[in-house]
């Protein structure tokens, strides 16, 4: 009898030339990144696209550039997801050459495969998906909604931990309170916020845009409050044109902490694709989520979180989600601009 399985077609070489390729770096390059420094490069190479990080971009207050490699990891779903919408299964190397420390990723176009509803929902959110620090619309998060963001975080080989209001809730809170009234006061995070927010009318591409951040984010939350104390991303200078969220009042409808098993290279570019991954979800039903990773800066405070609210690993990024109306997206680098043409030698070696 003959064979009836037919085998998907392999992508025509030259498949990432010219449009393509700018098309998958653009909707990768649209991912969340810490204080947006889009610390991400792309390489086109024949029928691959490599993704690096770009130390020039990593925080000093991030020296094991754990949130370079959270936010890269978030790039990397998102350049994932294009290649599902151009009709591919992506094919994911991860950390490919352990001697080229700053490649994190090489991914082929593998066999065709249409995508599927869930992958089109969050390819549509991919514009309005964005970072939100005012108030929330009241109510809970839509209805399964967030078990199938737990799902999410676990078929990226992370964890979702819900904290739920009242004990867990409360020592977080005093935890988040604590380390902030120190770091703010921190002159290398100072420097790293002033260089990276952008005031009123700046044509720059990159950084936290003062319509992102109110003007008052150092305020301690009422303690009646569920809403964790934000980074304070003004310093008193009044950029901040966000309207801050009340009080009491506007609370997110659920916290929640991004936890790996290990702590490495590969679990962070873990949690990084679990979070764009999850986020996209969540905006796909208009639920965005506000990301506070001031306290996990500092390893004896992430230990510390871990420990007193007995999370099963390691903490990311802690979370507070709910419903809101806006999409007030922040700009971008264009593709050219992290697209590597030249030679390798940035790239190539060196520590990361
Ligand atoms: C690893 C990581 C850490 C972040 N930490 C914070 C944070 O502590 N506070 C905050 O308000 N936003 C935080 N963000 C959100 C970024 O500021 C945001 O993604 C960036 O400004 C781009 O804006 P967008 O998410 O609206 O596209 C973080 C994002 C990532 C990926």
């Amino acid at each position: 009898m003959a064979d009836e399985t037919v085998a998907a077609p392999a992508p025509t070489p030259g498949v990432l030339a010219g449009e393509a390729s700018r098309y998958l770096i653009a909707t990768a390059a649209r991912a969340p990144s810490v204080h947006n420094t889009q610390p991400w490069r792309f390489r086109v190479d024949g029928d691959a696209i490599e993704l690096y990080c770009d130390p020039r971009r990593r925080l000093r207050t991030d020296p094991g550039g754990r949130e370079m490699l959270i936010s890269c990891g978030a790039a990397l779903f998102g350049l994932r997801l294009a290649v599902r919408s151009l009709g591919y299964r992506p094919v994911v190397n991860l950390l490919p050459e352990p001697g080229r420390r700053r490649l994190l990723a090489r991914v082929t176009l593998g066999a065709a495969e249409p995508m599927t509803a869930a992958d089109y929902e969050m390819l549509k959110a991919v514009p309005h998906r964005h970072t939100h620090r005012g108030a929330f619309a009241a109510g809970p998060l839509p209805d399964g909604l967030l078990p199938r963001l737990q799902h999410d975080a676990l078929a990226e080989g992370a964890t979702l931990a819900i904290i739920d209001r009242g004990l867990a809730y409360q020592r977080l809170a005093d935890i988040v309170g604590a380390t902030a009234r120190t770091v703010d006061l921190d002159p290398r995070a100072r420097a790293e916020l002033r260089r990276w927010t952008r005031r009123v009318g700046s044509g720059a591409r990159d950084g936290v845009p003062a319509r992102a951040f109110p003007a008052v984010a150092a305020q301690q939350p009422g303690r009646r409050s569920g809403r964790l104390r934000q980074r304070d991303f003004d310093l008193g200078r009044g950029l901040g044109l966000l309207e801050p969220a009340g009080r009491d009042g506007g609370d997110p409808a659920v916290t929640a902490v991004l936890l790996t098993t290990g702590d490495g290279r590969a679990d962070w570019l873990q949690a990084g694709q679990a979070l764009n991954r999850l986020l996209l979800h969540a905006a796909s039903r208009w639920v965005f989520a506000s990301l506070y990773t001031q306290p996990l800066e500092i390893p004896p405070i992430r230990t510390l979180i871990r420990e007193r609210l007995a999370l099963p690993g390691a903490p990311q990024v802690v979370l507070q989600l709910g419903v809101s109306h806006t999409a007030d997206a922040t700009a971008r680098r264009p593709p050219a601009e992290v697209t590597e043409q030249g030679p390798l030698s940035l790239l190539q070696a060196g520590p990361s």
